[in-house]
């Protein structure tokens, strides 16, 4: 048997198609492994949201450049964002690359290997998406299993490259995707994460009531206990009655990931963002005052653009004004072909930028800290992840309550996959600790 490492990079989006690409791959005669040095086939996933991420992607693929020389019958796919957005200049860029996969041609891979493996060089990045059909997913062990529900980003938010890789808003069908969780729960796994740029699009080019809380329902409906998510929300586009179902159902969880991104209304005007300052806080206090204990978190980007040490304050004063419970922060990062990226005259020094991201960064860890503390004493319903056996003796498993919050418990057992609760005795920045009740 043939063997294939895939190297993924970037968002869920990205390990969930390398989950399907391994399942793909089985089928055409490749067993998964490890270790790139043993593999005919070496794959990467790549991810363009920031110059880093793709800077990383062509030195990863330079390494694997160098292996091919030795071993002339490797093949080598750059797949991903960075692939649908370079084409050809991938390469060009770097000539031992066998097949540049995009982003929509996912569920070709499985001919265009064959193909490739006669010795063809392909480029497949046609924005017209390959048609989907059941396969198989070998999905990465362990608890919860991410499901794309949705693809593709119309809102063009003048920094962001997304709705040049992932192309146009489309739903995946719902048969596709209530298949897809009952296989993950026979498998045993005991959470659903359903996944898209905007989930709340979800249904707008399917049949009318087909929307996210439709799809809950069906997936709530499925036997077992097990827990539901969704990522992310676009602020706006969150429905009262998304809101209600989660409320609604027992299964779906207490947990909004909603992008601010700037809490300044000038900024969110040239982000090409729906909403202002008062728009998201309405939002948030809304979802806070329906759904008790709901964690909310966000992004934001420092150094947008133009942005002034005033406009940033906002950012810093909407963190602790909406006390949201996390962030992930990004300094800006130019990106080809956004519009944005086009105000060269209105670019922030990087050092300004590393500055405000650091300020941007201390903010986030107090707000933490701080929502983190609400639960001190609290009893919580845990979902057991993981189990170690730590360098000092010490056992301990680590889970996420229904609101997303990390917990660390002492425990003779391994309890992965198991539901159990918790009282919290200690609020740290990034997790908290807790003890089993009754254990
Ligand atoms: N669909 C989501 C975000 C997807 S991209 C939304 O609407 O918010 C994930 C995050 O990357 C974004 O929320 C943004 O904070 C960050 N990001 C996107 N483009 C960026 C850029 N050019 N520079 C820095 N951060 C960026
Ligand atoms: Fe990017 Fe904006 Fe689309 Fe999110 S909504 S993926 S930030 S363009
Ligand atoms: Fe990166 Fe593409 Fe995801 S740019 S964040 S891998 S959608």
């Amino acid at each position: 048997m043939k063997k294939v490492y895939i190297e993924t990079l970037g968002c869920q989006m990205n390990k969930s198609d390398a989950e399907r690409m391994y399942g793909m791959l089985e089928h055409i005669g490749y067993s998964q492994t490890v270790e790139p040095k043993d593999a005919d086939l070496l794959i990467i996933n790549t991810c363009s949201i920031r110059q880093l991420s793709e800077d990383k992607a062509y030195s990863q693929i330079g390494v694997w450049g160098k292996m091919k020389k030795s071993k002339p019958g490797v093949k080598i796919v750059f797949a991903g964002c960075v692939a649908q957005q370079g084409g050809e200049k991938v390469i060009k860029r770097a000539p031992y690359v066998d097949l540049v996969l995009g982003t929509q041609r996912l569920y070709e891979l499985p001919n265009l290997i064959k193909r490739i493996e006669n010795g063809e060089k392909i480029v497949s990045i046609d924005e017209k998406p390959f048609e989907e059909s059941e396969i198989k997913i070998n999905r990465v062990k362990g608890v919860n299993a991410w499901i794309p529900i949705m693809e593709g980003c119309n809102n063009f938010c003048t920094y962001c490259i997304v709705p040049y890789t992932r192309g146009r808003e489309r739903s995946r069908k719902p048969e596709l995707i209530i298949a897809e969780a009952k296989k993950a729960l026979s498998e045993g796994f005991k959470e659903i994460t359903l996944l898209g740029q905007n989930v709340d699009s979800y249904g707008k080019d399917l049949s009318e009531g087909q929307n996210l809380s439709w799809l809950l329902r069906q997936i709530n409906a499925l036997d077992g206990k097990f827990r539901i998510r969704f990522v992310t929300n676009y602020p706006t586009d969150i429905t009262e009655e998304v809101i209600d179902t989660v409320i609604e159902l027992d299964k779906v969880c207490e947990y909004f990931h909603i992008p601010m991104q700037s809490g300044d209304d000038y900024v969110l005007k040239k982000m090409n963002r729906r909403y202002d300052y008062a728009t998201y806080k309405k939002i948030c206090n809304n979802i806070r005052s329906i759904i008790p204990d709901v964690t909310i978190t966000s992004d934001f980007i420092a150094g947008f653009p133009g942005e002034t040490e005033e406009q940033f304050e906002n950012t810093l004063k909407a963190m602790t004004e909406l006390e949201l419970d996390y962030s992930n922060t990004a300094a800006y990062s130019p990106r080809e072909r956004t519009v944005a990226a086009k105000w060269t005259d209105l670019y922030i020094p990087e050092k300004e930028k590393e500055e405000r991201l650091a300020r941007l960064n201390e903010h986030n860890r107090e707000c933490c800290l701080k929502s983190n503390k609400k639960y001190l004493g609290c009893e919580m319903e845990v979902l057991v992840e993981n189990f170690e056996v730590r360098k000092n003796g010490d056992k301990v498993i680590t889970g996420r309550t229904r609101n997303n919050k990390i917990v660390h418990i002492p425990s003779e057992k391994d309890m992965t996959g198991e539901f159990v609760n918790v009282r919290i005795t200690n609020a740290r920045t990034w997790y908290l600790n807790g003890e089993l009740i009754g254990g």
